[in-house]
């Protein structure tokens, strides 16, 4: 009697270890970067916030907020995780090397998904479309119509974007003056110190209607390449689970109309706010 009781124990403990090995193989081989992030209670989205309608600072009750399509976006993947969302704001050029470095879960930053980009992150579906355009003075808005109206004259580009290698490749002749930040570019263009500014026709759009005075789009075409149209949102190659529940997520938002809804209340947000 005894002795079976033992052998039957034996055989459920063996069961067990069995089962227990074959539970850590399996959890080993999927990517835990959603409970990774429901265990720490927060999303960590980098940005750079100097993108409206996108992503941008305002003062609410006296302390800055960052705002934006983008991080509206942002707030409904953290609820979906049942997470808080904390945002990371950097300069634009250091955000790949956040993400890689595990500073921030996602970059969520009007980041168009490049074939170069694709190498090293991997990239949500696509929930924004843009084309690139020259942003001016009001006062040139019909002064540079061609390539040949840009030469030598100092066009402004933000560091390691899409906007700094058309400047580049596509208005020849001119001086390409890069920045970390987008907002110092255009800042300098309202002061004369620069003819223009590479930028994405959302951007432009935003600058026109909140600076009617100010600012114009030149007649100069800019052609933007198929792989820099498409904005996503980036995440690391290995966090599979993650990437999967950010597309589900962006997918639902398409389908019931709040990304549309998004873009606008952001596009408004920023008319009031001032900035
Ligand atoms: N869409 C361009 C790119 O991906 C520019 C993005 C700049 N984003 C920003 N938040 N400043 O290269």
């Amino acid at each position: 009697m005894k002795k079976t009781f033992k052998k039957a124990l034996g055989i459920f403990g063996a069961a067990l270890a069995l089962s227990l090995v074959l539970a850590g193989c399996s959890s080993q081989s999927q990517d835990n970067s959603v409970k990774k992030i429901q265990d720490k209670k927060t999303l960590v989205v980098g940005t750079s916030a100097d993108y409206a309608p996108f992503e941008f600072p305002i003062m609410q009750n006296g302390s800055k907020k960052i705002v934006g399509y983008d991080m509206m976006i942002a707030q409904k993947i953290a609820d979906d995780l049942g997470v808080k969302l904390k945002i990371e704001n950097t300069e634009f050029p250091s955000l790949i090397s956040e993400l890689k470095n595990n500073k921030v879960d996602l970059i969520m930053a009007g980041m168009v998904s490049t074939s170069q980009r694709k190498k090293v992150v991997a990239f949500s579906k696509s929930y924004y479309t843009v084309q690139n355009v020259l942003l001016v003075q009001k006062k040139d808005a019909d002064k540079f119509n061609s390539v040949a109206d840009v030469k030598d004259k100092q066009i402004g580009a933000q560091q390691t974007t899409t906007q700094e290698s058309i400047a580049k490749s596509q208005l020849k002749g001119s001086n390409v003056v890069t920045e970390g930040v987008l907002t110092s570019l255009t800042t300098e263009l309202s002061q004369g110190k620069l003819s223009g500014v590479v930028v994405e026709n959302e951007i432009a759009n935003n600058y026109i209607k909140r600076y009617p005075d100010k600012y114009a789009i030149a007649k100069v075409k800019l052609t933007t390449p198929k792989d820099q149209r498409s904005i996503n949102i980036a995440v690391r190659k290995s966090d599979k689970a993650l990437l999967k529940r950010v597309n589900q997520q962006l997918t639902k938002l398409e389908k019931n109309g709040q990304l549309d809804k998004m873009f606008k209340q952001a596009q408004e947000l920023q008319l009031k706010s001032g900035k």
